[in-house]
């Protein structure tokens, strides 16, 4: 099965929350691909499709997915952070924990990597591994499960109302910037 984006009109530069969105959609898209082509496969040798699978999910978490954290904590929470207001406060206190989170994803990216590239080399995993990367990817599905939830609930509302139109036209600016493309 090809790795499709979705149907969804993909967000434009204008919109820079709508585009921290699509990026959440990707990221449970891969990692749905991870999870089914670990139960599939059950670390044994993997299809020609799986394989492609694999490799684009893994590219994906290690090309695609540190820019989205960049997006959150070096253009959106900063600017949460800049405004003064104490109804805020809770909420910045969720943006914190946010952070912490980021963390725990990294680690959890970066076994998930370490374990693919095996699979992908030697073609199979050992028993340990396999469970391992089944455990990994559960692990994660849960930690984003909570993590995009506060993400699209909470914070990107909130940041929708209380940021300027100026600031949110900035944000679309970096996060461009970060993929290497001058926003029209
Ligand atoms: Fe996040
Ligand atoms: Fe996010």
């Amino acid at each position: 099965m090809p790795v499709a984006i979705g149907a969804k009109p993909r967000s434009t530069f204008t919109d820079p929350i709508g585009l921290l969105t699509d990026c959440h959609r990707r990221i449970e898209l891969f990692l749905a691909v991870l999870a089914r082509v670990s139960a599939q496969a059950r670390g044994g040798p993997l299809s020609r499709e799986e394989r492609e699978a694999v490799e684009t999910a893994l590219r994906y978490f290690r090309k695609g997915a540190p820019k989205h954290i960049a997006d959150e904590e070096e253009t959106l929470f900063p600017r949460l952070r800049s405004i003064e207001r104490p109804d805020l406060r809770a909420m910045l206190e969720k943006v914190d924990a946010l952070e912490d989170q980021h963390e725990e994803a990294k680690r959890g990216h970066a076994e998930i990597e370490q374990l693919g590239r095996k699979w992908l080399a030697a073609g199979s995993l050992a028993l340990v591994d396999r469970t391992r990367f089944a455990e990994l990817v559960a692990e994660l599905g849960n930690l984003y499960r909570g993590h995009i939830a506060v993400e699209e609930q909470e914070v990107f509302p909130m940041a929708a109302a209380v940021l300027p139109r100026s600031e949110l036209e900035a944000m679309g600016r970096e996060i461009a910037a970060r993929r290497g493309l001058q926003r029209e």
